[in-house]
Order: structure tokens, then sequence, then C-alpha cells
């Protein structure tokens, strides 16, 4: 079951997508962290956010819409408060950063890239409610390889870039190859797309009706990049969904928005999936 990925060796190919493992503790009642691929963390920026007031997530016919406005405590409670209980529980700790400015994405990764127990950091350049949210607004793939290089920089050598991208068919090739030039290790495609909350909002949808626009879009950049190392997120929510995206070639999937409808998803996909061998 094990899977290399950025020169890191995975347990499985099963990884929590960020933003949906909540800081882990969530998760422990139902599944031991050390078992999956890796934890992505929820985007850390380099200041404590509050997040979004109003409602935060929406229910549709189509999936589920998020607007959380990135609420998290920023980097400095986060390595004191959190990495180091998820490096204690055996778990390959994947952080997930973000900001406003390339500036922030420097200093982020300047101060989680040495902390102890990170395996990689994730650079989130694809959030769907950015205009809303204040974080960087990644519209071309030239803004994703601006963050990533700025992270890339600033980290030790041995710790990996992952580059968050959006799933868009349009897009994300190029996207893929840019952040690949700038240093990123391994691509996620991808992340919540954007939409609307009923108020009008920017949001994320997510979940199952994304899944097949993040299949075609792994199977393209594989198809374009050879020799690209991808990870595939987007409404996996069974060990089928992840044969799908290992089928079309990706190295790992990650579950996010399954876990919040069923947080034993991750741990029966690992035991679906050791079933297989
Ligand atoms: C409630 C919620 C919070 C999320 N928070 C983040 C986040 O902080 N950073 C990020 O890169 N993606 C975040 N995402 C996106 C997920 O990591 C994932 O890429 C996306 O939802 C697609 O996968 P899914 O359909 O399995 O949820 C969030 C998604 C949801 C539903």
């Amino acid at each position: 079951m094990s899977t290399a990925l950025a020169g890191l060796d995975l347990a499985c190919p099963v990884m929590v997508a960020a933003g949906c493992g909540g800081t882990g503790r969530e998760l422990v009642p139902y599944l031991s962290l050390a078992d999956l691929g890796a934890f992505v963390t929820r985007s850390i920026t380099v200041t404590a956010r509050p997040g979004n007031p109003g409602r935060r997530i929406v229910e549709t016919p189509s999936g589920m819409i998020n607007a959380i406005g990135f609420q998290n405590p920023g980097v400095d409670a986060f390595l004191a408060d959190e990495l180091p209980w998820l490096v204690e529980q055996g778990a390959l700790v994947v952080v997930s950063v973000a900001g406003s400015s390339l500036g922030d994405y420097a200093e982020i990764a300047r101060r989680v890239g040495r902390a102890p127990g990170v395996a990689a950091v994730e650079v989130n350049v694809s959030a769907p409610d950015a205009g809303g949210s204040g974080v960087f607004d990644v519209r071309e793939p030239f803004h994703a390889a601006g963050a990533v290089s700025a992270v890339r920089r600033e980290l030790p050598r041995d710790v990996p870039v992952l580059a968050k991208l959006r799933s868009d068919l349009v897009r994300v090739v190029e996207s893929a190859r840019t952040t690949l030039d700038a240093g990123a290790a391994a691509v996620v495609i991808g992340n919540a797309l954007p939409a609307g909350m009923p108020d009008g909002r920017a949001g994320g949808l997510s979940g199952p009706a994304i899944r097949p626009l993040a299949l075609r879009c792994v199977a393209e950049v594989v198809a374009h990049l050879p020799d690209a190392e991808v990870v595939g997120a987007g409404g996996v929510g069974s060990a089928q969904d992840a044969r799908a995206f290992l089928g079309a070639g990706a190295r790992a999937v990650q579950v996010g928005t399954a876990l919040l409808h069923d947080p034993t998803t991750a741990a029966r996909m690992i035991l679906d999936l050791q079933g297989d061998q």
C-alpha cells in the first residue's frame, strides 16, 4: 500500500484534504492518523484569521458550498499547539499554507519549514473564494508559480512543496507545468471550485459533483506531463473513487467533503484498498 510521493514514503495512497480533518483531533476517534498517507492541515496564514461571519457551509443538490474564510490560529499558535500533537500521533504532516501576498507566502514558509515534523508544505494557490477572503487571488498560471517559488526559496531542500491547483481544464496543464518548473515536487488537483453561496458571497463547491471534473484534469495533466507526480482530490469518498484517480495516473488521493458526511470514510477506504493487495 505504500506510495512514493515527492520523495516521501506514504503509508498508503489516502490523504486527508486541507481543511476537512479539522486539527486532526476530530478524526482520532475514527482513525489512527498514522495509518493515513498524510494529514494535510487547513491552510495556515501568517496571522490568525477568525473566518467569515454568518453561514459557512451550505448543502445543495449538486454538492456542498463552503465559505469558511480561512479560519485558523495563525502560524505561531499552529506551530505551538497543533503541529506537535499531530507529529506525536505519528501522522505524516503536510502543512497547507496561504497568504495575501508573495511576501506572506515567503514568511510562512520560513517559519513552517524549520519546524520539526513538517514532512511537506502544500501551497494553496487555488482558493475558490480568494476575492472575498483576501488571500492571494491566483488568476493565471504565473501567479501560482510565483507563490510556489516564494515558498520553495525559503524551505530547507529536504522539505518538498506540493502545489494545490484548481480543477480547471483550461488552465490546469499550464498551471501544473509552471508550478513544477517553479520547484513544486508534485501537484494536487484540485481544490473546491468557485461557486456562489445562496446569498451571493463567494464560496467553493466540493463533493461528488466535482469528481468527474477533477478526474478529467488529473488525466489531462498525466497525459501532457507524464513525469509529473499528481495527487487527485475532488469528491473522493470510496475506494472505488480512489481507484478511478489512481487508474488515471494519480499517485495518491485526498479525501475532503466525504469526511464531513462520515468521518470514518478514510479508515474504510484504507481497509478496502488493503483488500486489493
Ligand atoms: C469545509 C472545507 C474547508 C476547506 N478548507 C481548505 C483549506 O483550508 N485549504 C485548502 O487548500 N483547501 C480547503 N478545502 C478544499 C479541500 O481540501 C478539497 O480540495 C476540496 O474540497 C475538493 O475535495 P472534496 O470534494 O473531497 O472535498 C476545504 C474544503 C471544505 C469542504
